[in-house]
This record gives C-alpha cells, structure tokens and sequence, in this order.
C-alpha cells in the first residue's frame, strides 16, 4: 500500500478505515485480542458475552451474531442446544480463519454459517423476520462509529427479527439506557426493552472499562 494514503487511513485519531483494518495481523493472545494496536476484546468480559449469548438464543432457533472476536459469546451461543443455525458475520480475515478452525464441522453441516465480510454489506440478503434472536458486537473502526455503530444497526435488527424475536448488544452503558439509546432503539421500532446489568471486574490496567458493571439490552420486536 502508499504509505501516504496508508497514512491517511490511519489518521482519524488513532482509528483505521475499514481496509487497514482488515489488513492489520490480529493477535491472539491468552486473554485478549489485539488489532491494529487496539484491544478489541479482553477474557474479562467472559461473564458478559455469556449473559448477551443466554439473552440471545434464548428462544433458540436461528441466531445472528455480528463480531465473532475471541469467539466467547459463540461458545455460549453453541451450548445451547436450541439454537438450529448461528450465522456469524465477521469481517477480519484472521478472525474468521479461527472461527472456521474452531467450527470446521458445524461448518459443514451448515450448523455454523460464517460471513467474512463487514455486516453493512451482508445482512441486506436476509429476508425480513429471519432470525429469532441477534447479537451485535462491532468495534468501532471509526471516531463516528464509536456513539452511532449500533444506532445504524438498530433499524436493520428490527427488519431482520421475526415478531417476538430478541436483540441484544455490547452496551456502553453501566446500569441504565441513555435517553439517546432509548429513543434510537423507539425510533428503529422496539417497544418492549428491557436490561439486565450484569457483574464484571477489569483488571487495574483496562484503559476502557473502569466500572464493575455493563448494562444487557434484552430488546424484543
Ligand atoms: C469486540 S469483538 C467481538 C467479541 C465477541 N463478542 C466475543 O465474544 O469474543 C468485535 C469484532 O467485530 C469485528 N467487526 C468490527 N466491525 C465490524 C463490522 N462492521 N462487521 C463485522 N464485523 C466487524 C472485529 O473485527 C472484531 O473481531
């Protein structure tokens, strides 16, 4: 790549564009993932992804996750033994090599169908009402991304549910929904929402998270 327009890329405070981003190694390590310098994700939040996983396979059925990551919450979906399809849709290539090694089989039997793409480009292909339960959880690729990512993905989730269907995602927030939050999710179309705030203790050093608690959207169509 030109190492101007590399640059250029790279100069939103820190932040990639999409393609830097997937051209950037993703590291794997005992605890975290790390990309393009970033901690996408941390073992900490274990507790967490498995309460948005309970949330969104609750009613079994067919499950859309978005952000496969360091693949926790998948595990928490696979466990249950309701669940018929998980479809997964994530958009870096070594992210999703793990995922495919991990899955090889449930692959095969189309238990487990993996999307390696962005899910802005994907999800347009389901039809409306196709899945029982979503579980969104991006990274912020972008400054704009950090406040407005699941705000774009709201309108979609409402489309994509069946009536009755659920939709949860990683929350910023410790204990209550933002009036932003709120009206975002009323604006997409959700009545019933509801949260649970779930328990979790980062380390000294986590230099996003400082409190002991992370709020679980229980979102219903
Ligand atoms: C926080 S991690 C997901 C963690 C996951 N829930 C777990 O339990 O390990 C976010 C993942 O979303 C991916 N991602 C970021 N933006 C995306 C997008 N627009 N579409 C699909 N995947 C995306 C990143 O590459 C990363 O692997």
């Amino acid at each position: 790549m030109n190492k101007q327009f590399e640059k250029d890329l790279r100069s939103e405070n820190g932040f990639c564009s999409k393609e830097v981003w997937c051209d950037e190694k993703a590291l794997f390590t005992d605890d975290s993932l790390i990309i393009a310098g970033h901690h996408v994700m941390d073992k900490w939040q274990s507790n967490y992804m498995r309460c948005l996983a309970k949330i969104s396979s609750k009613y079994g059925g067919r499950i859309l996750e978005v952000g496969y990551g360091m693949g926790i919450a998948a595990e928490f979906v696979e466990m249950n033994k309701n669940v018929e399809q998980h479809v997964i849709i994530e958009c870096h290539p070594d992210v999703v090599k793990k995922c495919r090694s991990i899955y090889r089989k449930k692959i095969e039997e189309a238990k487990v169908v993996i999307y390696e793409d962005f899910w802005e480009n994907v999800t347009s292909n389901f039809p409306e009402g196709y899945f029982d339960g979503i579980l969104f959880d991006t990274y912020p690729l972008s400054q704009k991304e950090i406040r407005k990512n699941h705000f774009f993905f709201f309108v979609e989730a409402y489309r994509l549910l069946r009536k009755g269907g659920v939709l949860t995602y990683y929350s910023d927030e410790t204990e209550n929904f933002s009036e932003i939050h709120m009206a975002k999710l009323r604006e997409a179309g959700f009545e019933s929402i509801d949260k649970k705030m779930v328990k979790v203790d980062p380390p000294e050093s986590c230099a996003y998270w400082e409190s002991n608690s992370i709020l679980a959207p229980i979102v219903k169509k």
